[in-house]
């Protein structure tokens, strides 16, 4: 959470006078945006003129030109311009410039705090018992953790919930498995691997041999039943289970941990008395023996309803009974005003039925707003679905190890004088970064390769290029020594200084539009741009050799905030930021 005041953007200043510029102008017009964008040639331009100019039935040009006047050259404002067909152009005086670098190194950022107040349940990762973590599990595991602590940053409180598959029919066909086949070794394993292989035996047997998918069947009704044997090895499969997906959460640095497990058994208790409801309120209908909920929005291809089914015709509860009660809880009881769902875009249609149903419900209404956050999927380098040779889905921790080792090659041809301990620790923190790098700035629905060797390159869009990025500026700041930057506000501003101002003054915007769309490869592609304008800024100014003392300390408090700036992106994507590389 941060606690100094909020600063102000410029950006935000300057919107504000146009748009007041504008109601002078145009008295009696509905506020509208006024459009300020940085400019190529300009600081900032406003481009609302040619919008307005059709309803005020005014020539564009001329009614830029009435804006212009209202524009009084004062606070970050220098001069105000008309420029092409109905442009306003703004340029901003240099003391404000650095003022404003000087007051967000102050206040450590000085990031607002729009989500003060509001309390989001994130809902994500949510591996499956039993089953390995896949990769679309990795996409919702650092997807997930970043909106958590991007909502954070932003002052709003974040309840992370792990909706861990750990009930349901397939515990019945594994429990059944192990007690028909007491040889099998996995007892006591902390290798998921291990339970991946009988998942398998148990599923194959299921599918070949009728006489053991009823008996399976049986064993589902003793678990619901609260059988004690039967509930005994079931928790010895989530224990294991568990043990393997907090190993994956370290080593990827999440911030998930077990008071967050939030699976479909604990939900198990209640969804009888989610199902009364329901049905009491006239919702859930009998039809064919289920008892399900029709919507006429939700048709199949020949315009037949597709039913969310809350109780199948044999009794069994599913995931959409469970998913239903995980809303009516969050919003009663975790009394969340926000709700996010991170799963892959495939479980679309099934939490717009379960929202629509909660809407219906009344158990979510306009004071709410609740999102399924799907994304793309992850391919193969060849961009090919992404299995192995057998077809099964790849596992996770080989994955990270390929990465882990990659860019152990990068950065030991990079710096061949690195001893073996920190080369170790090095590559591990580039290596599991370019791959939560290359998955979050990947737009969120968009499908991606996993590609290592793009992944690890130091002259791309890579994790492993910011963190260069960051080492070289904590060098830098090495090199320059201790002691207070000193801003002084009557030095001239230079072109790529310029740049480097306004761009580090744009962070806080993005953050505001990452977390609004729920996209946090915005905040990816901006570290990336900033990265390069403070690149091309340390080519032309010189910072420990700077001509003059007050240019030297104005420089290096350009260095100190670029730092800050990365690296406060870096930790809400959740990648390390090393000093030395
Ligand atoms: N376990 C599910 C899966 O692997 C994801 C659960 C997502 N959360 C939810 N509330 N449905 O696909």
């Amino acid at each position: 959470m941060n606690t100094s005041p909020a600063v102000i953007a410029l950006g935000t200043r300057i919107e504000a006078t146009v748009a007041a510029a504008i109601r002078r102008a145009l008295p009696g017009t509905e506020p509208i945006d006024p459009l300020v964008r940085r400019g190529e040639r300009t600081d900032f331009q406003a481009n609302a003129a040619l919008a307005l100019a059709r309803s005020a039935g005014r020539p564009p040009r001329e009614l830029a030109a009435a804006i212009t006047a209202e524009i009084t050259p004062d606070g970050p404002i220098e001069t105000a311009e008309v420029s092409g067909p109905a442009f306003v152009n703004l340029t901003l005086a240099d003391a404000e410039l650095w003022r404003q670098t000087a007051l967000r190194l102050d206040a450590g950022l000085g990031l607002p705090a729009p989500y003060a107040g509001t309390v989001t349940v994130v809902d994500y990762s949510a591996p499956n018992v039993a089953k390995r973590m896949h990769v679309g599990h990795l996409r919702s595991t650092v997807i997930g953790d970043t909106l958590v602590k991007l909502l954070e940053s932003l002052g709003g409180t974040v309840i992370r919930q792990n909706h861990i598959g750990d009930w349901g029919t397939q515990f019945g066909m594994l429990i059944q498995y192990l007690d028909e086949h007491p040889g099998t070794a996995w007892h006591g394993t902390a290798d998921i691997a291990v339970l991946d292989g009988l998942y398998r035996s148990a599923a194959a047997h299921f599918a070949a041999d009728a006489a053991f998918a009823d008996r399976a069947r049986s064993r589902v009704v003793a678990l619901q039943a609260g059988d004690e044997a039967t509930l005994a090895v079931w928790r010895d499969l989530v224990a294991v289970s568990l043990a393997a997906f907090n190993k994956i959460y370290r080593r990827l640095d999440v911030s998930l941990s077990d008071v967050d497990l939030d699976g479909e058994s604990v939900y198990n208790p209640h969804l009888d008395d989610v199902v009364a409801e329901l049905t009491d309120a006239g919702i859930a209908v009998e039809s064919q023996g289920a008892l399900c909920v029709f919507d006429e929005r939700f048709t199949g291809p020949e315009g037949n309803p597709i039913p969310l089914i809350l109780r199948k015709s044999d009794g069994g509860y599913g995931y959409a009974t469970t998913d239903m009660a995980t809303l009516r809880h969050r919003v009663r009881e975790l009394k969340a005003t926000r709700m996010l769902y991170l799963t892959d875009a495939r479980q679309a249609l099934h939490f717009a039925q379960v929202f629509a149903a909660g809407r219906r419900a009344g158990w979510i209404d306009a004071s709410h707003e609740v999102v399924h956050v799907p994304f793309g999927t992850v391919l193969g380098a060849d961009g090919r679905p992404f299995k192995t040779r057998s077809g099964d889905t790849v596992a996770l921790t080989g994955l990270l190890d390929a990465a882990v080792a990659g860019a152990r090659a990068v950065v030991a041809a990079k710096n061949p004088d690195l001893d073996g301990a920190a080369l170790d620790r090095i590559a591990a923190s580039t290596g599991i970064g370019a791959v939560k790098y290359a998955d979050l700035s990947t737009a969120r629905t968009t499908d991606y390769r996993f590609d290592i060797e793009r992944m690890v390159s130091l002259n791309g869009d890579t994790g492993v290029y910011l963190q260069y990025a960051h080492a070289r500026l904590a060098s830098i700041l090495r090199k320059a020594g201790e002691g207070e930057t000193i801003v002084d506000e009557k030095a001239p501003v230079n072109t790529s200084e310029r740049a480097l101002v306004l761009r580090l003054d744009e962070y806080a915007a993005v953050l505001a539009e990452a977390a609004a769309l729920n996209e946090p490869h915005r905040i990816a592609t901006y570290l990336f741009g900033l990265a390069k304008v403070f690149s091309s800024f340390f080519d032309r100014s010189p910072v420990l050799k700077a001509e003059t003392a007050a240019l030297r300390g104005n420089r290096l408090a350009l260095v100190r905030l670029t730092r800050l700036t990365l690296h406060h992106g870096l930790s809400l994507l959740g990648i390390d930021a090393p000093e030395r590389m």
